[in-house]
């Protein structure tokens, strides 16, 4: 199939005749793939079977894997699920936003857009094309990351190029994603929150709003998720390039000392645009080298790794806190759960 391209331009009323289109595309059962905050979704119908069937197809999907279902406003979120008093202080303070709500779903929603579950995580994204685009389309969009099963998340339309171009109907192009890791998904057991995966809505955040705020413990370590896992998301391999992540856990001395000391011709590092010339292997700049900008290029980084062929990639491990616990869960995925103490 031929994949339509459109970027988004200055010209709104361009903007909007694209948007209608791929809003008629979604209604009639086809694929977009679209830019939020956090990184591009590949957006279906969330009321149709069919449509839903095909995002798993496109990615290669494990089909227990629940999407998410997106809404332009956060009082649809009662169409399509069993909403508490919880979630209306939530949506209040963190919607349009990167939190994902999972709650008890209602008939509406097929059963392959849940994984054959009985719950639908909910999320209004603030992101003003994707919520033109859920509004044009009339229906809430399904929606998973834009890339290949097992691939780091796109957060350029180009990434999402080079995955899926020729298997679904329509790329929009709105640059770069402004955050670069996925939303926070949170469930809710009547007024207690747990979260499922750490985003940009931290856990200090939440209890603002929240008294029992707990972290499911797979998020720090992987080999905790089993069997069935409350996210079965948390069991497949994630964020993963095909090089080796080699996660460090030291100082900043130690750490350059040990990748000198150990990385090979083929082997990159993740370090600061200030920091490039102490490093003897090929760097991976991240900005000014702190989370957020660590966060922000962390995807493009991992898929730039294997463009440039490396073994191994070296990267020094976050604090599993704050907004770093967002990176540090992306990161100890991609190192396979091991992290070298220093
Ligand atoms: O920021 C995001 O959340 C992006 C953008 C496109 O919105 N979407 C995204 O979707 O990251 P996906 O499918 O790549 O990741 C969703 C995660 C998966 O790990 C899935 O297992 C979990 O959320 N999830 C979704 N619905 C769930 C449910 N009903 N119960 C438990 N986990 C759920
Ligand atoms: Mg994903």
């Amino acid at each position: 199939m031929e994949t339509v391209y459109y970027k988004i331009k200055d010209n709104r009323t361009e903007n909007t005749a694209a948007l209608e289109k791929a809003g008629e595309i979604i209604r009639s059962g086809g694929l977009v793939a679209f830019p939020t905050e956090t990184v591009y979704g590949l957006g279906a119908s969330a009321l149709s079977d069919t449509a839903a069937k095909k995002i798993y197809e496109a990615k290669g999907r494990p089909s227990d894997n629940p999407l998410i279902v997106h809404i332009s406003d956060t009082a649809e979120a009662e169409k399509i699920a069993y909403t508490s008093e919880m979630y209306q202080k939530l949506a209040e303070r963190f919607m349009p936003g990167p939190l994902t709500v999972i709650l008890p779903k209602k008939d509406i929603i097929p059963d392959s857009v849940t994984g054959g579950g009985d719950t639908v995580g909910i999320r209004c994204p603030i992101n003003e094309t994707a919520r033109e685009l859920i509004r044009l389309a009339g229906v809430p969009i399904a929606a998973p990351s834009a890339n290949s099963s097992g691939k780091p998340s796109p957060t350029s339309a180009l990434h999402v190029k080079a995955d899926l171009n020729g298997k679904i109907d329509m790329i929009i192009d709105g640059g770069e994603c402004d955050i670069g890791v996925e939303s926070t998904v949170i469930s809710l057991c009547g007024d207690a929150l747990t979260i499922l995966r750490p985003g940009a809505v931290t856990e200090d955040m939440l209890r603002k709003v929240c008294a029992d705020v707990t972290i499911d413990k797979a998020v720090v370590d992987p080999s905790l998720a089993g069997a069935n896992p409350k996210s079965p998301g948390m069991k497949y391999k994630h964020y993963s390039p095909m090089a080796n992540v080699i996660l460090l856990d030291g100082n900043s001395e130690a750490f350059i000392d040990y990748v000198n000391r150990t990385a090979g011709k083929r082997d990159g590092v993740f370090a600061a645009v200030n920091e490039k010339d102490k490093f003897d292997c090929t760097v991976l700049t991240v900005g000014d080298g702190s989370d957020e900008d660590i966060i922000h290029q962390l995807y493009a980084q991992l898929r730039h790794a294997d463009d440039l062929l490396l073994d191994n990639v070296y990267i020094k491990a976050p604090a599993t806190s704050g907004e770093a616990l967002a990176l540090y869960n992306r990161l100890i995925r991609a190192a396979g759960g091991k992290v070298i103490k220093l």
